[in-house]
C-alpha cells in the first residue's frame, strides 16, 4: 500500500523540516521528486541524501514568489503527478505588530507562492489525465492562534484555495487537500524561538510543546506519513478536505 512508484512529486521548501521529510519519504516510496527551493544548498543535500539512500531526487532552485522562475522551473520538470505546497515562512505578532511588509513578505511566500505553483502545475496535471496536491496549512487556518495575524492570514488563504481548486478540477481526476498541523519541530520553530524569544528558548520550547494536549511537538515524519496517505490512490476518494495532525491542539484543549 502507499506505493508512489514511478510518480513525479513536486515538493516546495523540501530542503528543510518537514518538505524534506516528505521528499525523502515520497522518494522511498518509489517517486521520483524534485524539490523546489530558495535555500539552493538544502536543496542539494536533501536531493543528495535522497539518491544516495538509492531513490529519486533532483534538486531546483527557484523562488516560489517568482511567478516566471516557477513557470520555467515547472516547464523543465515536464511530468508532475504531486505538487506538495509546502514552501512557507511566519511572522510573529498581532496586528498592531504586523508591519505592511511583514504582512506583503507572508502573503508573498505562503499565499502568492502556492498560487504560483498551482497556476504552474494544473495545466501539466489536466493534460496528463490527472494528479494530486496537497497544501500545508495549519491549526492557525481554523483556530484563533495569538501573536499569528499575518500567519493566520496566509494559512486561511491556503485552505480556502486548496479546496477552490478541489471544486474547480473534480472533473479532471485532480484532488485536492490540505494539512493543518499544530506545532511541529523543525528549523522553522527553532529559526521563530531563537528570533523571538531570545534567552528563553528552552522554556518558550516546552511551552509550546505542551500547547498540543498530547504534550509534544510533532515530528516531521508523522505530517509527511499523511501526506504520503494523502497522495496516494488509497485515498482516491478523499478530496476538498483539510486534515488537522495536532496531537489534539483542535479538539482536547479544553
Ligand atoms: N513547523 C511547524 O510547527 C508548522 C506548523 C504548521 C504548519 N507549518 C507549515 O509547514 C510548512 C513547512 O514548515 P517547516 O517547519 O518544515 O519549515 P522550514 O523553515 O524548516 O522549511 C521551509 C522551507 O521552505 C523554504 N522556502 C522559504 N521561502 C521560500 C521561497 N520563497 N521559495 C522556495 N522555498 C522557500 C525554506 O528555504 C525552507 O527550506 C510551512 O508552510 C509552514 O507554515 C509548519
Amino acid at each position: 500500500m502507499f506505493k508512489l512508484t514511478g510518480k513525479h512529486a513536486v515538493i516546495t521548501g523540501g530542503g528543510s523540516g518537514i518538505g524534506k521529510a516528505i521528499a525523502t519519504l515520497f522518494a522511498q516510496q518509489g517517486a521520483v521528486v524534485h524539490i523546489i527551493e530558495l535555500n539552493a544548498d538544502a536543496a542539494q543535500q536533501a536531493a543528495q541524501q535522497i539518491t544516495a539512500a538509492g531513490n529519486q531526487a533532483f534538486a531546483y532552485s527557484a523562488d516560489v514568489t517568482n511567478q516566471q522562475q516557477i513557470i520555467d522551473t515547472f516547464q523543465s520538470i515536464g511530468k508532475i503527478d504531486i505538487l506538495v505546497n509546502n514552501a512557507g515562512i511566519a511572522h510573529v505578532g498581532n496586528v498592531e505588530k504586523t508591519a505592511e511588509a511583514d504582512f506583503e513578505r507572508v502573503y508573498s511566500v505562503n499565499v502568492k507562492g502556492a498560487y504560483n505553483c498551482l497556476f504552474a502545475a494544473i495545466p501539466v496535471m489536466k493534460a496528463n489525465g490527472g494528479g494530486v496536491i496537497v497544501s500545508m496549512a495549519s491549526i492557525a487556518s481554523s483556530v484563533g492562534i495569538a501573536d499569528r495575524f499575518a500567519y493566520s492570514m496566509s494559512k486561511g488563504a491556503i485552505h480556502a484555495m486548496s479546496m477552490s481548486i478541489a471544486r474547480d478540477y473534480l472533473h479532471d481526476n485532480i484532488r485536492s487537500n490540505s494539512i493543518s498541523p499544530a506545532r511541529v519541530h523543525t528549523p522553522f520553530v527553532d529559526g521563530f524561538i531563537s528570533k523571538n524569544y531570545a534567552g528563553q528558548e528552552a522554556e518558550m520550547f516546552q511551552k509550546l510543546s505542551q500547547s498540543q494536549p498530547i504534550g509534544r511537538m510533532a515530528k516531521p515524519e508523522e505530517v509527511a506519513g499523511l501526506a504520503l496517505y494523502l497522495c496516494s490512490e488509497e485515498a482516491g476518494f478523499i478530496t476538498g478536505c483539510d486534515y488537522p495532525i495536532d496531537g489534539g491542539f483542535i479538539k482536547l484543549n479544553n
